[in-house]
């Protein structure tokens, strides 16, 4: 094993166990082209502000760049007995400059080093999931152009309740969505405060410039208590908890397409390529992808809970316990960005049945709302109209009929009201038509819910 760094203050090897144990190069290597980036950064810095030679801060850079490529031609390889990232770059930059590599930690500590790292890495990640979401939710914009006259039944208790469109019914999903972008965007901007400086956990005696490191590396703004520049996680677990968000809404997005594929339903088909099938049963055809993204909500729901727990008893500033922060936060990005990969495509994919929808809408006395309404608009209070059409109901289902097919004489009878308007009321196109609240399902409405979503996805990414 290679020497360590801080072998002055000690008079022992480490024990290979707690090595490690220690070590986190297997999970923070992921963030070497931030690390070498933001050391770029730090070393340019140090040459202007004359705290190095700017001939060594500028042999850095070089090797530093050098060490960039050498890492993603594949020429070089991690170490896997180095203690991290950090220490993995600075221990090769020496072997390559000698002494000049071993002025680049000068005004630095790995705490503050490690809290850049974190916060490049996160901004990165968080932009290609919003593009991700951005684009999802356009194909879920774009599928509910196509079905704003579409007619299904809505529910609650999973009992039919009243008609709308399966645009109207997607467009909730639209909504969902941009709240999940905007609450990432939330995310990304406390994440874009850049804390190299705050040092081990005091500052620095030397004459640092921060705000020229934070320009160098297009961070918003600098962190403003060195303490908290190298304790502070919070920005993680926003975007964890953030995302955790999403994960509830793809799951409940992917819970009804279950249903919706179900020869209950049979509302909609998936593609054959985004289905499964059964070794035993050779009808089957499962949905896997929805199902698999259900559960690994579970996932991204744990990470968050990893997290918070981390954090929830670390006094200032830097603890070992949060070198745990990477695992889990890497994990809740990588299960997001799989399950949104896969659920768009799956999605625009998949076959709509508008005649299943309709006809599932047109049982079940989804337009008994409507005919209720009926009576009030002709005068009658509402309590009163909810009762005869409650009575309606059931003389239908002893009758064996529906709304629409039960005889004009039968409606006479508990009110002298109804006439032969009722039918057109009644109809399933007019339910939604005439809900043209705003908000609501009547087509000129969702279109108007369409026009929202594009604009405002558009403002944010
Ligand atoms: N690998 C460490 C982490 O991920 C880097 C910071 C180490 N700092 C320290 N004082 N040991 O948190």
């Amino acid at each position: 094993m290679s020497q360590k760094m801080w072998a002055g203050r000690f008079t022992k090897e480490i024990d290979e166990r707690v090595n490690d144990f220690n070590s986190s190069i297997k999970f923070d290597a992921r963030m070497y082209k931030q690390d070498i980036i933001g050391s770029i950064a730090h070393a340019t810095m140090l040459g202007e502000c004359n705290i190095i030679e700017k001939t060594e801060s500028e042999s850095i850079v070089k090797g530093l760049t050098e060490i960039l490529n050498d890492i993603e031609s594949g020429k070089l390889k991690f170490d896997p007995n180095a203690e991290d990232i950090h220490m993995f770059v600075e221990a090769e930059l020496t072997k390559r400059l000698g002494n000049t590599g071993k002025r680049l930690h000068t005004a630095r500590s790995r705490n503050d080093q490690v809290a850049l790292d974190i916060r490049m890495t996160l901004k990165d990640e968080t932009t290609e999931i919003m593009a991700l979401l951005k684009k999802l939710t356009q194909t879920v914009t774009n599928i509910a152009k196509k079905h704003t006259n579409t007619v299904m039944p809505s529910y609650t208790h999973l009992q039919r309740a009243q008609p709308i469109t399966f645009a109207h019914h997607l467009m909730a999903y639209a909504n969902m969505f941009l709240r999940d972008l905007e609450r990432l965007k939330n995310a990304y901007d406390r994440t874009d405060k850049m804390p190299l400086g705050s040092c081990a956990l005091a500052g620095t005696t030397y004459p640092i410039n921060r705000q020229r490191v934070c320009d160098l590396l297009g961070f918003s703004e600098i962190t403003q208590n060195s303490l908290d520049g190298v304790s502070d996680r919070d920005f993680l677990i926003e975007l964890c908890s953030a995302l955790s968000i999403l994960m509830m809404h793809l799951s409940r997005f992917s819970e009804e397409i279950i249903l919706w594929c179900s020869w209950e339903f049979k509302f909609i088909e998936l593609d054959d390529s985004y289905a499964t099938g059964s070794s035993i049963m050779p009808q089957k055809k499962n949905p896997d992808v929805t199902e698999l993204i259900r559960g690994k909500t579970g996932r991204v729901y744990g990470d968050l809970m990893t997290l918070l727990t981390m954090m929830k008893g670390t006094p200032l500033a830097y603890n070992k316990d949060m070198q745990e922060d990477k695992e889990a936060i890497f994990d809740a990005i990588d299960t997001v960005k799989l399950c949104l990969i896969t659920f768009n495509p799956m999605l625009a994919t998949m076959k709509v049945s508008e005649k299943n929808m309709r006809a599932a809408a047109a049982k079940g006395f989804i337009n008994a709302t409507d005919c209720a309404d009926y009576l009030v608009k002709k005068g009658m209070p509402f309590r009163d109209a909810y009762k005869i059409t409650g009575t309606l109901v059931h003389t239908c289902i002893e009758k064996g009929c529906t709304l629409e097919t039960l005889a004009l004489e039968e409606y006479k009878k508990l009110s002298d009201i109804f006439d032969i308007d009722i039918y057109d009321h009644i109809s399933l196109d007019a339910c939604v038509m005439q809900r043209k609240s705003e908000g609501g399902p009547a087509p000129y409405c969702v279109k108007n819910q369409i026009a929202y979503i594009e604009k405002n996805i558009n403002n944010i990414c």
